[in-house]
């Protein structure tokens, strides 16, 4: 089946919500393949983040990941990278709709920081590319 990455980046780890991200992703009717807390580095956000380099928001996103632990999960299932996206929501949880992980749960921006609880892959190309950075082994 396809695998997706999701994260709980640090704000949702910090605000309890990593039970919350999982809950959701298993009443849809995904399989957990990998689950683990990271706390990220420098070099690995710069290769996550490989294509927001040089945006005038790139250091703020990645000094906010390093900012405490990030619970890095690959998640299996029929179309489940288009499917997670769904479940997240919109980017600005400002506008994200209500029952989306975002739109229930996000907050406004902290500063110059947009905190949006949750990350997952856009592209199976993506989803192999960050699987292979936070589960090297896998
Ligand atoms: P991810 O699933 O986290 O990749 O979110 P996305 O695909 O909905 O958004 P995108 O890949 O465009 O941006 C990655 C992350 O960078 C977002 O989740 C935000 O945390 C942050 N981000 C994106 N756009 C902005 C912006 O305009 N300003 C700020 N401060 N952060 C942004
Ligand atoms: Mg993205």
């Amino acid at each position: 089946a396809e695998r997706t990455l999701v994260l709980v980046k640090p704000d949702g780890v910090r605000r309890g919500l990593s039970g919350e991200v999982l809950r959701r992703i298993e009443a849809k009717g995904y399989r957990l393949a990998a689950v683990q807390l990271v706390h990220a580095t420098p070099e690995l956000l710069t290769q996550h983040y490989a294509e927001h380099a040089g945006k005038p928001f790139f250091g703020s996103l990645v000094e906010f990941m390093l900012s405490g632990p990030t619970l890095a999960v690959v998640a299996e299932g029929v179309r489940v990278i288009e499917g997670f996206r769904s479940l997240a929501g919109a980017t600005d949880p400002t506008t994200a709709a209500p029952g989306t992980i975002r739109g229930d749960l996000g907050r406004a921006w902290d500063g110059a920081v947009m905190q949006n609880i949750v990350h997952g892959s856009d592209s199976p190309e993506s989803a192999a590319r960050e699987i292979g950075l936070w589960f090297p082994g896998l």
